[in-house]
């Protein structure tokens, strides 16, 4: 691939940047650096036109918004929290797949108002029990949410279920499910009009190797 502008790429640490490789590597990219391995943040790769920035997942949305990367990878669950403000979101990549579900212990309700809601996705919980009608307390937490019923911080905890074996091994169910998850390629508003020949051409790459894959 011939890349004639400039290109960043924000992609996050792990399962994410993981499971992009291979379909970066479909489009010719391929990494100078492992951002396992290595404390840079960012990355040069086998074209010179072409960086990546390694970040947290959640602030990936927010690079890309204002145009410090013109694309993007961002999990579904950060996208609903950031709400999408100054990024296309042109294609499911298909990977990094879990699903957004309400959860709790066995005997636990799902009726009532003032239910208090344990989670990180603080606006996905607002938007699905507002549509329910239900007046619930949100309380914010950064992680390890399957404790918050277990000493009863929370009624029920929203957060993302792969296997289900966390929420398992902590004696809860799943009991409502809100979004099916994947990530996506985001695209800064102005790089998809400044750039764009360039990002279609990236763009067209990476939804031949997300077919292919699926
Ligand atoms: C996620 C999620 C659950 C777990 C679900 O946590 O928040 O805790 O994975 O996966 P499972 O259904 O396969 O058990 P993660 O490890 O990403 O860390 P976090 O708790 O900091 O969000």
């Amino acid at each position: 691939m011939n890349f004639d502008t400039p290109i960043t790429i924000a992609l996050s640490k792990g399962r994410i940047f993981e499971q992009t490789l291979p379909l970066l590597a479909h489009a010719g990219i391929v990494p100078s650096d492992d951002p396992e391995t290595s404390r840079k943040l960012i990355l040069g790769t086998n074209h010179p036109q072409v960086k990546l920035v390694i970040i947290r997942a959640t602030d990936v949305p927010t690079y890309v918004q204002w145009g410090a990367a013109d694309l993007g990878v961002a999990g579904k669950d950060v996208l609903l929290e950031h709400g999408g403000e100054g990024l296309y979101e042109p294609l499911d990549l298909g990977i990094a797949r879990c699903r957004l579900m309400v959860a709790g212990v066995p005997a636990a309700s799902l009726e009532g108002n003032r239910l208090r809601i344990a989670t990180k996705y603080v606006e996905s919980a607002r938007r699905y029990f507002a549509a329910r009608g239900q007046q619930v307390e949100i309380i914010k937490l950064y992680g390890s949410m399957e404790l918050a019923p277990l000493v009863g911080l929370s009624d029920l905890i929203v957060d993302l279920v792969e296997s289900g074996n966390t929420l398992k091994a902590n004696g809860l169910v799943p009991l409502q499910h809100i979004a099916d998850i994947s990530s996506r390629l985001v695209v800064n508003k102005a790089a998809w009009k400044m750039k764009h020949a360039t990002v279609m051409q990236l763009l067209d790459a990476l939804r031949e190797a997300t077919a292919r894959a699926a």
